[in-house]
């Protein structure tokens, strides 16, 4: 009898839990480990997009694994590693021993020739890509998450095979276009799990806040005409983006982010720009935006908005990794496979299709999630309840 209790109970605890691995254990790792910490503790919901997730709070959140390739991290507890150089996350929490060690990685084109001083990569063995696959499966990681700087075409590939491979979901963080290339979508279909990104959609980042701009004013009938959306930056997130050679996919990310939202996106394509526009080693992880748009308004006469945006990089980065991890836990769950659009639309800069605005993201997912018997509360749309109380 007692035997029974236990054995349920384990297989409780373990069905509750959503093991993530993360590859890059850079600023934006810092963040969120600290921050799951946080929320754990305090047992807080605060500032959190969604608080439930399928059956998943973000306390439900685990570290199973994580992969770099610098000196100053790998062979570390993870929890130690977070605060190694060149990372500059403050101490917010202390975050407990994971029992975590930091492995080394395979460096391929993760790090630029201007960022060997920074990254400092390990003089270490790589491992292979079935090594990474065996420890994904023997570390029982559910989720494995894209952290690498900016560029790492070949990288971000390596360990999205290795994900796929090993049965677990992939979570792309960065502008690579692997969740919106239909090959990675088939691979990891074949594979029985699923992808999700390209390029995260900070929580109230200069994306999102750009977009939602830009759909306003088509909503009221404007034409923008002109638009600017510059972005600087204090961390090696900015400082690995001088080399314009690794620049390219970002700047479509966020242009295509913006244009997406007009009624005719390639008339605006010319007269748009978005991207990161400068390194200022003193912002740290702040980051500040600066959007402009001249918009033609009614009998065409210009309209210009300027805006300026000063946030923390990094815990704009976290609060969509606190959903997207229990997203794509929930959805493995439920056995969905591929590159589902409509689970990444309202998180990711560059999802395999885009929507016209975020409210058509977020209300696509929720009528998704719904017919996938899939709760998430508390829902962060008017028109859904609205629809609701219709029905
Ligand atoms: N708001 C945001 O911060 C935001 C939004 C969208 C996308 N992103 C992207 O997310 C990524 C991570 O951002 P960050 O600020 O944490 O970066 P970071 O520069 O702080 O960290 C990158 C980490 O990757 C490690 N690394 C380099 N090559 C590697 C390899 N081959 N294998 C394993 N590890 C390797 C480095 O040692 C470093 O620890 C960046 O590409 C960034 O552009 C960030």
């Amino acid at each position: 009898m007692s035997l029974c209790l236990y054995i349920s109970a384990e297989i409780f605890v373990v069905r509750n839990m959503v093991r993530v691995g993360i590859v890059g254990i850079g600023n934006i790792a810092a963040m969120f480990i600290q921050a799951v910490e946080y929320y754990r503790r305090y047992e807080r919901e605060d500032g959190l997009i969604h608080h439930v997730i399928g059956n998943y709070r973000v306390h439900d959140i685990r570290f199973a694994y994580a992969i770099d390739v610098s000196k100053n991290k790998v062979g570390k507890d993870l929890s130690e590693a977070i605060f190694a150089k060149p990372n500059q996350v403050p101490k917010y929490i202390d975050v407990p021993r994971t029992g975590v060690v930091v492995r080394m990685g395979r460096v391929l084109d993760g790090v630029a020739e201007h960022m060997r001083e920074d990254f400092e990569p390990a003089n270490e063995p790589e491992p292979s890509l079935r090594e990474i696959v065996k420890e994904l499966e023997d570390n029982n990681v559910d989720v494995l998450v894209n952290l690498l700087p900016v560029g790492s075409a070949q990288a971000s590939r390596f360990y999205a095979e290795a994900a796929a491979k090993a049965g677990v979901a992939f979570v792309n963080c960065i502008p690579e276009f692997i969740a919106s290339d239909p090959a990675y979508s088939k691979m990891f279909e074949e594979n029985n799990t699923l992808i999700l990104g390209d390029d995260i959609k900070g929580q109230l980042g200069s994306t999102i806040v750009h977009r939602a701009l830009a759909s306003l004013v088509a909503m009221r009938g404007g034409e923008i005409v002109e638009s600017y959306q510059l972005n600087v930056g204090g961390n090696t997130d900015f400082k690995n983006m001088l080399d314009h050679g690794r620049l390219h996919s970002k700047k479509i990310s966020k242009t295509m982010a913006v244009a997406s939202t007009q009624p005719d996106p390639e008339k605006i394509l010319e007269n748009l720009f978005a991207g990161p526009s400068g390194y200022i080693p003193f912002l740290g992880n702040t980051k500040v935006a600066y959007i402009y748009m001249k918009v033609l308004g009614f009998m065409g006469l210009p309209i210009t908005i300027d805006l300026k945006l000063t946030v923390d990089d990094k815990a704009m980065a976290s609060a969509i990794l606190a959903d997207v991890v229990r997203l794509a836990k929930a959805l493995r769950d439920k056995g969905v496979k591929g590159s589902p659009d409509w689970a990444s639309a309202f998180y990711f800069k560059y999802p395999p299709k885009q929507a016209k605005s975020d409210e058509e993201a977020l209300l696509n997912l929720y009528l998704k999630l719904e017919e996938l018997g899939i709760d998430i509360e508390p829902k962060r749309l008017y028109l859904w309840n609205y629809l609701k109380q219709k029905q």
